[in-house]
Formats: structure tokens, sequence, C-alpha cells
């Protein structure tokens, strides 16, 4: 009976053990004690794996040099609050395509970074390579181009904005642009909710002409 219990109470050792092991320290590697940063860190195992092979643009997350950062927080695969449950870490840890090449280091690394609250910064909205486009492809230059105000058209839509006060600075609302896209003005119909909420952010930044 003691043998019993004293194997009994091995197991549940035993148990323990591998459970802790489990959750404390999932990767047997040593990762620095210093806070780990997004940009020089994180990014670049991202593209040595060449994510974006298949991540690229639309086809999200997006994982071009620059666009990570903001693509992993707004479509939350990162999970401060849960880091080993965040989507990010279970396609990682599935071994996921290219992911299945990421050492346990890396591994560790982007997990500790999860854990510290996910630092980062988001690179501001561009007019130019972002907001500007959407006029065209939602076709608002077939009658914006020139004689009806603003001027829509590329290399001219911001200055006609500006010129005309359809933009103010950090205030969508009061954003007669935003106001004409919200009633479906013609053909703002075909502007996306995405796309609206990158004007929408664009302005809030302050409207910058970058
Ligand atoms: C060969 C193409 C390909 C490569 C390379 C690739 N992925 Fe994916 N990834 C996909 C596809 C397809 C999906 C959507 C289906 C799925 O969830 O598996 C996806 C989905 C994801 C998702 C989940 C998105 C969501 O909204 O749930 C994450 C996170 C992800 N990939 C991360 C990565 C990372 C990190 C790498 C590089 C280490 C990578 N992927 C490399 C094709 C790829
Ligand atoms: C079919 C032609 C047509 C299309 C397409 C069109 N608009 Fe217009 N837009 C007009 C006309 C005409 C006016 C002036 C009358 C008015 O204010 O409604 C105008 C006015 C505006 C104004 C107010 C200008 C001012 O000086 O007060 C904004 C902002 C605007 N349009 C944005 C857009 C956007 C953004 C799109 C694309 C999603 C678009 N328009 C598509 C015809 C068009």
């Amino acid at each position: 009976m003691k043998k019993l219990a004293t194997l009994l109470s091995g197991i549940l050792m035993i148990g323990m053990v591998s459970c802790e092991y489990q959750t404390i320290v999932p990767y047997d590697v040593v990762i620095p004690d210093t806070p780990v940063d997004f940009t020089t860190q994180i990014e670049p195992i991202f593209i040595q794996l060449n994510c974006k092979m298949c991540h690229t643009g639309s086809f999200k997350p997006n994982f071009e040099q620059g666009k990570v950062y903001a693509s992993l927080i707004n479509m939350n695969l990162v999970d401060t609050a849960h880091p080993e449950e965040s989507i990010l870490m279970e396609k990682i840890n599935a071994g996921h395509n290219t992911a299945k090449d990421m050492t346990a280091a890396q591994k560790a690394l982007i997990l500790k970074w999860i854990t510290e609250g996910a630092k980062g910064v988001i690179p501001p909205t561009s007019f130019k390579n972002e907001v500007e486009p959407i006029f065209t492809t939602a076709t608002c230059t077939g009658c914006h181009n020139g004689s009806q105000s603003p001027d829509l058209r590329v290399n001219k839509a911001y200055a006609s904005l500006i010129a005309k006060n359809l933009v103010v600075a950090k205030d969508p609302a009061g954003s007669k642009l935003i106001q004409y896209i919200n009633a479906g003005h013609n053909t703002a119909t075909k502007i996306t909710s995405d796309q609206k909420a990158l004007i929408t952010k664009w302005i809030t930044e302050g409207a910058l002409n970058n």
C-alpha cells in the first residue's frame, strides 16, 4: 500500500513537472533579458522566413517590411493577456508553411515580445500611397477631374482638399470629405469600410501631406 502511494505521488510529480515545463519554459533556449524591440528583432524574423511570399498586399496579415506591426495588431493576431494563445503563436507552433523553419530562439523571442505587451510603432497612414489611390479606384475622378471641386486626381487631390477646406485635421466627423462619403455621395458607395477607416485614420493623424 505504501509502495502504491509512493508510486502515485511519483506519477503526480512527473505530471506537475511536465505541465510546469510546458507553460513556463515552452522553448529550451536562453533569451536576452532586455526588452524586445519589434523593428530590429521581430520583424526581421518574418522577413528572413519570407512570410511575404504569400502574405502580401491585401492577403493578410501583411508581412512586407514596415507593414507587419500594424497588420498583426489590427487583425488581433497577438493576445498580450494570453501570449501563447495568440493566433500568431498558434500558427508558428503548428509549423505553418515557412514558420516550420523558425528556430526555438526566434519563437521564444516573439513570445517574449508579446508577453511584454507587443509594443511597436504603427506608421501613420500615407496620403500618397494609401488614401489618394482610393479616389481613382472609387471612380471619384470620373467627375472630380479638374473642373468639379475638389480635384481628386493623382498629384492634385491633397492640395485641392486642403484649399477647399474639405478636410479638418484631427476632426474626421467635421470634415466634408467624410460627410460626403458617409452620405453615399455618387460613387462613394464603392469605398469599402476598410478604405473609409483608412481615410478617417489619416485625418485623425493630422491629414499629413505624406
Ligand atoms: C505558402 C504560403 C504561405 C506562407 C509562406 C506563409 N503563410 Fe501564413 N497563411 C497562408 C494562408 C493560405 C493562410 C490562410 C489559411 C490559414 O489560416 O492557414 C495563412 C494564414 C496565416 C495566419 C492566420 C491569419 C488569420 O487571420 O487567422 C497567420 C498568423 C500566418 N499565416 C502567419 C504566417 C507567418 C508568420 C509566416 C512566415 C513564417 C507565414 N504565415 C507564411 C499562407 C502562407
Ligand atoms: C457623377 C459625378 C460625381 C462623382 C462620381 C463624384 N462626385 Fe463628388 N461631387 C459631384 C458634384 C456635381 C458636386 C457638387 C454638388 C455637391 O456638393 O453635391 C460634388 C461635390 C463633392 C464634394 C464637396 C465639394 C465642395 O467643394 O463642397 C466632395 C467632398 C466630393 N464631391 C467628394 C467625392 C468623392 C470622395 C467621390 C468618390 C467617392 C465623389 N465625390 C464622386 C459629382 C460627383
